[in-house]
């Protein structure tokens, strides 16, 4: 079994304080001496939005977007929106039959497409349903989110910021606009609210919080918090669940008793959660200190400065998680009062609000009710169909990036 290594950081993040124990990254982050800080891209696109506000603004916002990921939601978008993406994209892939009657394709690819098509849902944007449709909204989507995260990318900074507004503007005219005209339309029209679409443009239209005064100096408010909602769900994912069928396959082959265990949803959420734990979507965060602060392992930040979040390296503290804290393990004793997947989706207020659309919710979840989650649910209509790697072709981790993710999964399915 391959041990998990600590992501690169850019050479900058070198002259910060590092946190990098478990116990100090969530101090930090639950403490409310410590604000939210990032690299000025984040302002450009994303000021205004739950990520980058504090305090009673963060609430509002907050307030306003949390019912689109309460219970009930959740399982109207398992039946409504995960089942039917999930079983289309494995439709779309039927065309790639080999001589020997198995589909071949590349589970990046397939993981990509389907995240694509549920993030759409949850944001409002119409027109993703085919796969080319799904392609140009995805590439899209993707190099708004190198800029969001201009940090780590390869292409220079302002070159990365000027590819992200244009991507954005395209995301608007061809999609976004469209998608909000007809969200008015249908609140114009009294429409009854279960009629409605169940997600943020829908949201924002039925609050009237779609401009602020200043749109025409910046990106437009409404257009931030879409940004948001994409670029916060769609890499994130994807390039999170490939990690766990790279590691469910490799745990097969050294434990061949648990394949039966492949379509055991417990068994799956376990091994979920542990490669979440394993590898997470940003190889450093950043915080800064509103005072000068002595945290309880006697560490002290200056008033004002900013310390980089090592999230990946807590999450393999072997404080916490043992020695064995680099391996794999989907039986690993979760310490108690802990996540299974640490520092993953955050802690504090700024912990993730799409968390429980990605996990389920945990012995809740039954298919009639329906709350296991995109991971679980894609990674049980994989195995159903007989999903394995292609032992001929491994799969390729990405190069020329600082994020943790494989470019090609090539996998074999059996054609239904
Ligand atoms: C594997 C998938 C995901 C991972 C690992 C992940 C991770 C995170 C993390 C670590 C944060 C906190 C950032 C910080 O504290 O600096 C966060 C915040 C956020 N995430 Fe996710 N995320 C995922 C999926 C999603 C999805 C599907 C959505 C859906 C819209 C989403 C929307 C958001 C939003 C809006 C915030 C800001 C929350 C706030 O500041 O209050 N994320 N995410």
């Amino acid at each position: 079994m391959i041990a998990v290594e600590d992501p690169q950081v850019p050479e900058f993040v070198k002259d910060l304080q590092a946190i990098d124990t478990y116990a100090e990254l969530r101090e930090i982050l639950t403490s409310q001496d410590f604000e939210m800080a990032g690299a000025a891209e984040r302002t450009i696109f994303l000021e205004d939005t739950l990520i980058m506000s504090e305090g009673q603004r963060h609430s509002e916002l907050k307030q306003l977007s949390a019912p689109l990921f309460s219970r009930q939601a959740l399982a109207y978008y398992e039946l409504h929106l995960f089942e039917p993406v999930i079983q289309q994209v494995l439709k779309d892939a039927q065309d790639n039959v080999d001589a020997n009657g198995r589909v071949r394709l590349d589970a990046v690819a397939l993981i990509k497409s389907a995240l694509t098509r549920i993030s759409a849902g949850v944001t409002g944007v119409d027109g993703v349903d085919t796969p080319e449709g799904t392609e140009r909204f995805r590439s899209l989507v993707l190099q708004l989110g190198e800029a969001t995260t201009g940090i780590f990318s390869a292409i220079p900074h302002a070159e990365v910021i000027e590819l992200g507004k244009e991507a954005l503007n395209q995301l608007v005219e061809e999609f976004l606009r469209p998608s909000l005209e007809r969200r008015k339309a249908l609140a114009a029209r009294d429409t009854p609210k279960e009629d409605m679409p169940r997600d943020l443009l829908m949201t924002l239209c039925l609050a009237n919080d779609l401009s602020h005064p200043d749109d025409d100096e910046k990106i437009p408010y409404v257009w931030r918090q879409c940004a948001l909602f994409l670029t916060g769900s769609i890499k994130t994912t994807s390039h999170t669940l490939p990690h766990i069928v790279f590691h469910i396959d490799e745990w097969i082959k050294e434990h061949p008793e648990d394949r039966d265990k492949l379509l055991d949803t417990a068994f799956l959420h376990r091994a979920a959660a542990e490669a979440f734990r394993l590898h997470q979507t940003s190889p450093v965060r950043f915080r800064r200190a509103l005072r000068d602060v002595t945290l309880n392992s006697g560490r002290k930040v200056s008033e004002g400065e900013l310390v980089a979040m090592h999230q990946p390296r807590g999450n393999l503290d072997v404080a916490v998680w043992g020695e064995d804290t680099r391996y794999f393990n989907p039986y690993r004793d979760v310490p108690k009062g802990m996540q299974p997947w640490g520092l993953t989706f955050g802690a504090g207020v700024h912990t993730c609000i799409g968390q429980n659309l990605v996990t389920g919710i945990q012995n809740k979840g039954d298919t009639k009710h329906g709350t296991h989650g995109t991971a679980v649910r894609l990674l049980k209509a994989l195995y159903e169909r007989g999903a394995e790697l292609d032992p001929d072709h491994p799969p390729q981790k990405a190069t020329g990036t600082m994020n943790d993710r494989f470019a090609t999964m090539p996998m074999i399915l059996n054609a239904s």
